[in-house]
């Protein structure tokens, strides 16, 4: 069974529809901007959202009819289980807030899973025109337009890490991503916001004293960044499976390594929703970082369902 599943073909699907998914998101106008509330009034959808989730799911299911599919706007608490099924995973609009503000880090982002482990995954921000992408085993890589007039071809592929090799500090020089997600209030929100203090404050006040801190909005591209090696960590508590599973195998293929956003985790689950990105630099200095950060969070642990 495994070795019928053709990678390199489910690949060039995932691209191709996340080109046409970005057209649609670039063209997006008045209805197709506006918003209904999920969760709370920052947990938010919007007409394009929905419109993109049903042409991917419906274009999948034609090409693929005994995959399974997971996507956000779909979900049903409860219902909805990412199983051993080879299975794809959307997230039509990543970064929901940037788009409908018009802030240009959004994406796209589609993976596939089999035996719940990433093996490929597409993420594109239509707004940059940069795509990522990746096959397990076989390397990942950046197509980055943004330099180029429309027409112009395919742009440059890079090949990720973008400077391989380059020494993994410690939290001091790093350039970390973090998000505040929609869960504002709570055990959880109160962790987030003690470790954010720890992680920026001085060293002299008990703190890791950060070299930067940034949130774009959206953590597909959080890890893809980080497989990129631009930013060196990212954590993450609230988000599913469909915000992390594209980025999940383009940051391993990258060299980068995906652990548990609570302490010990070493091995999480793609739906563990609790997640620590690390970029490549050696498996020696990623342990150090990772439990440099574990270590902010004062022996204290994230606690959420996972469905
Ligand atoms: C959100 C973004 C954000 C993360 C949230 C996600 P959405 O996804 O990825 O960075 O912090 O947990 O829900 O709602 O824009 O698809």
């Amino acid at each position: 069974m495994a070795d019928k599943i053709d990678l390199v073909a489910i690949q060039g699907t995932l691209v191709a529809i996340a080109r046409h998914a970005g057209e649609m998101m670039r063209n997006a106008t008045g209805k197709e901007l506006e918003t209904d509330e999920k969760m709370n009034a920052v947990d938010v959808v919007t007409e394009t959202d929905k419109r993109i989730e049903d042409l991917v799911n419906s274009l999948l299911s034609k090409e693929y009819p005994t995959y399974s599919f997971v996507g956000e706007e779909s979900y049903e608490k409860g219902v909805t289980k990412l199983t051993d099924a080879p299975t794809f995973i959307c997230d039509p609009i990543d970064g929901t807030q940037n788009f409908i503000h018009g802030f240009p880090l959004a994406c796209i982002s589609l993976g596939f899973t089999h035996k719940k482990k990433p093996k490929v995954g597409v993420v594109y921000n239509p707004f940059a025109d940069v795509l990522f992408s990746a096959i397990k085993g076989q390397g990942a890589f950046m197509v980055d337009n943004f330099s180029l007039a429309p027409g112009q071809g395919q742009g440059k592929v890079k090949s990720l890490p973008l400077s391989p090799g380059r020494k993994l500090g410690s939290l001091e020089t790093a350039l970390v991503g973090i998000e505040f997600g929609s869960q504002r209030e709570g055990h959880n929100f109160d962790l987030k916001l003690e470790v954010y203090k720890k992680l920026t404050a001085s060293k002299g006040t008990g703190g890791a004293m950060a070299g930067a801190v940034r949130s774009m909005g959206s953590a597909a591209l959080n890890i893809c960044y980080t497989a990129a090696g631009v930013m060196d960590i990212y954590w993450e508590g609230g988000c599913y499976a469909w915000d992390v599973a594209a980025g999940w195998c383009i940051l391993e293929e990258s060299g980068g390594r995906m652990v548990g956003g609570n302490p010990g985790k070493w091995d999480p689950a793609v739906d563990d929703r609790k997640y620590l990105a690390v970029r490549e630099g050696g498996k020696e200095e990623q342990k150090r970082i990772v439990e440099e950060f574990w270590g902010l969070m004062g022996g204290r642990s994230w606690i959420m369902s996972i469905d």
